[in-house]
């Protein structure tokens, strides 16, 4: 069955909007783990504008081998996590002003830089995911420069206003989940993923493990945490 890898970088996003502390993404991740979720999933930006330092470090020491931390190659978070070593990472692109990480990784034009990174990661034990858009030519250079697995970007997919234009990404997504298996690649997708949109991708493209972050801590508003993640595995389930 696919994974869930449950994002809480927004609960810090909130309790940062007032800085007393709460709500803790600690929390969150905890009643994540007792809803189901396989992992968890933080984004340590160069801006800190959610998550910070202290919650990668309570994070590492409380979900563990659950982790996968979000970064982009940015020296001082290199280092950092060369420090605080999580069992893996995840490789993305990041620009100040976006919302949220907008593009894949050009993993074509930054093949040397990406190639030197995975290298460092490996040897530190840390496996490495590199978030890239469902193109072949993306896939095939994350997979020369050391990739083990790729997060194809379902951005498009799941912003996708009409059927049509929803089939269109779910094709190119399918296109490159087989391409990327041929290449012995481990496949995940995010970006925008909803109870909405999950059961068709899934469906489609049977890939080992989705990331979700904003859909669920929105529901979670509501339901709690833990019902959240319950409802996103019990769709997961019936899907895949
Ligand atoms: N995967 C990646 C690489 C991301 O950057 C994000 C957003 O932080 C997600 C998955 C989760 O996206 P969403 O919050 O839209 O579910």
């Amino acid at each position: 069955m696919t994974l869930l890898g449950v994002n809480v970088d927004h609960v810090a996003t909130l309790r940062n909007a007032r800085g007393t502390g709460e709500p803790e993404p600690l929390q969150a991740a905890l009643s994540a783990r007792l809803g189901g979720a396989d992992g968890i999933v933080c984004h340590l930006r160069e801006d800190r504008r959610h998550i910070n330092e202290r919650d990668v470090r309570l994070l590492l020491e409380t979900v563990h081998a659950g982790l996968q931390l979000e970064l982009a190659l940015a020296d001082d978070i290199v280092k950092f996590a060369l420090e605080v070593k999580p069992a893996e990472v995840m490789i993305v692109p990041e620009r100040r002003q976006e919302l949220t990480t907008e593009g894949g990784f050009d993993a074509i034009g930054g093949q040397a830089k990406l190639a030197a990174a995975i290298a460092a990661f490996r040897e530190a034990g840390i496996t490495v995911s590199v978030f890239v858009a469902p193109e072949m030519a993306q896939l095939e250079a994350a997979q020369k420069a050391g990739a083990e697995t790729v997060e194809l970007h379902t951005g498009p997919f799941s912003h996708a206003r009409t059927a049509a234009e929803q089939d269109v990404e779910l094709d190119k997504i399918e296109t490159a989940a087989h391409r990327a298996w041929e290449l012995g690649l481990e496949v995940h997708a995010g970006h925008g993923l909803n109870y909405g949109n999950i059961e068709r991708l899934l469906k489609t493209v049977p890939v080992e493990r989705v990331n979700i972050g904003h859909a669920i801590v929105s529901r979670a508003l509501f339901t709690g945490f833990e019902n959240a993640v319950r409802d996103m595995k019990a769709l997961i389930a019936a899907s895949s």
